[in-house]
């Protein structure tokens, strides 16, 4: 059997999370769902990254322990996540014991085969990224080149992970390897990050207390990326784990793992990320990562810049499946994207509604008043199913072909098509005058097939709209009277 191992980031719980992370997490679904269609093994981890200034200023805020704070946040994250039809295999927080043993555990391996050394840190630092810039990444007026704001100059003692030795090897990696797609951002990460001075990474702070500690040198915390990162493995430290890290992570392995991220961070996670992986002898996984969902202006959505939107309120209003559609259909992985309500109500109108909800309302319609209710054989079939058939098997492939390469909006594109086909099909065949009982039966019985198929091969994206269809289809019993269809899409006024 195939495995595969799919993660999502770790998000900051500092505070709810928007559509933004929300979209991160439906392409790891998307593809769970995809996969496990081919018979695959599926391990999706998700979960929350506690750690850091940030979280503990903002707990600091609202007068709580920053683990009081975060454990209300995270409860909100898996409401999100359960009406979004996210079906993770495991939620990883990074304050859980196993993961916090799992670090100091991999520091101490690490500081004892010299991976890791003291020494002291001078530079500009982002509180709020948690992140050191070097003279050539800050923007004038000592500004974060990430988030715009005023950086401190910092100076203290900390660790730091020789991560400079393997410059030309990550190179290597990104150069001639799918370590990191789509391919521009290889080159954007390269052209930014390792053509100058690619310098060792600080990962420890004495100025936070918030975090990890050093084993035996309590004054260091450990930096928060470090920490995060690690989660893809540490997963596998917990009681009820079914497998060891070995199984996913040694050479020999063959699990597929793919890691999906926003571009923002593909620095750690192309660069850093597969350098920690090296230092242990790991394998490399193949790192997705996508564009930014903007505003109608064009500006990133974000909770700091209070412009994004919450999914919890759109999903009083839509359904999770239609969110999840827009996402999918409407921005190519890569490319950044425009979320709106009016956008979204024009994709469910212009798509959903019309086409593929009207096709399956239809089609109900007309096995109830020709046949009863019941879905007929197949006696006859003519040219024309036969070559729409040979059509929609070559629309089948390419929505298989596309899928595997993350070309989700053209593998969506090959359904609309194949909806398309359908609907034009009933109004060729003008099904309410026909007068041939047997031709008859057979133009139902081609539609009920193809619209199984096509909800099936859409599930991934629309999984809640196959479950009504299996009901509606008594799970493709033929021999059951339809049941009633629970509506798929309806018009929204815009
Ligand atoms: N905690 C780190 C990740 C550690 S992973 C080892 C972090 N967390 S975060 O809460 O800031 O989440 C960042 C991720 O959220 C992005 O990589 C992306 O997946 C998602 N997004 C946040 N804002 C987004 C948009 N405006 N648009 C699309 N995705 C966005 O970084």
């Amino acid at each position: 059997m195939k495995k595969i191992f799919i993660t999502t980031p770790i998000y900051y719980p500092n505070n709810n999370l928007h559509i933004g992370h929300a979209y991160t997490t439906i392409l790891a679904d998307t593809y769970k769902r995809y996969k496990k269609m081919q018979g695959y093994e599926v391990f999706f981890l998700t979960g929350s990254d506690e750690h850091g200034q940030k979280i503990a200023e903002k707990a600091l805020e609202e007068n709580k322990k920053p683990k009081e704070y975060v454990d209300k946040i995270i409860e909100n994250f898996k409401i999100l996540w359960k009406k979004l039809n996210i079906e993770y295999d495991f939620f990883i927080r990074t304050t859980d014991n196993y993961h916090q043993k799992y670090i100091q555990n991999t520091f101490v391996n690490l500081l004892s085969k010299n991976y890791i050394y003291k020494d002291n840190y001078k530079g500009l630092y982002c509180k709020y990224d948690e992140t050191f810039f070097t003279k050539n990444q800050v923007l004038e007026g000592n500004i974060c080149p990430e988030c715009k704001r005023k950086l401190i100059y910092l100076e203290e003692e900390s660790y730091f992970l020789k991560v400079s030795i393997f410059k030309k090897w990550i190179i290597d990696k990104l150069k001639n390897t799918n370590l990191l797609s789509p391919n521009h951002f290889t080159k954007e990460l390269i052209n930014n990050f390792l053509n100058d001075s690619f310098l060792d990474l600080s990962i420890t702070r004495t100025s936070i207390d918030w975090g990890i500690k050093v084993p035996n040198d309590h004054k260091h915390v450990i930096y928060v990326w470090f920490d995060a990162l690690l989660n893809y493995l540490s997963v596998f430290k917990t009681k009820e784990s079914k497998y060891e890290i070995e199984d996913i992570w040694s050479k020999q392995s063959e699990w597929e793992i793919i890691q999906l991220i926003g571009k923002e961070i593909t620095r750690f996670h192309a660069i850093y990320w597969p350098i920690i992986l090296k230092m242990k002898n790991y394998r490399l996984p193949k790192i997705i990562a996508h564009g930014w969902l903007i505003t109608d202006q064009g500006d990133k959505m974000s909770k700091s810049k209070n412009n994004s939107i919450d999914p919890i309120k759109l999903l009083k209003k839509y359904q999770s499946d239609e969110i999840r559609f827009y996402l999918l259909n409407n921005i190519k992985l890569g490319d950044d994207g425009k979320f709106s309500e009016k956008l979204l109500i024009k994709t469910i109108n212009g798509i959903l509604v019309n086409k593929y909800s009207n096709l399956v309302a239809r089609t109900d319609n007309m096995i109830r008043k020709y046949n009863n209710g019941y879905i007929p054989k197949k006696i006859i079939e003519t040219k024309s199913e036969k070559n729409l058939e040979r059509e929609i098997l070559k629309l089948e492939n390419n929505y298989y072909k596309y899928m595997d390469n993350f070309s989700i909006n053209d593998a969506i594109d090959q359904l609309i098509k194949y909806t398309d086909i359908l609907n034009k099909y009933i109004e060729e065949k003008e099904p309410w005058k026909e007068k041939n009982q047997e031709y008859l039966n057979t133009i139902l019985n081609f539609l009920i097939n193809n619209i199984y198929k096509l909800s099936y091969l859409f599930s991934p994206f629309l999984p809640n709209s196959f479950k009504k269809v299996n009901m509606w289809l008594n799970d493709k019993d033929f021999s059951k009277k339809i049941n009633k269809l629970d509506f798929l899409f309806k018009r929204i006024k815009d």
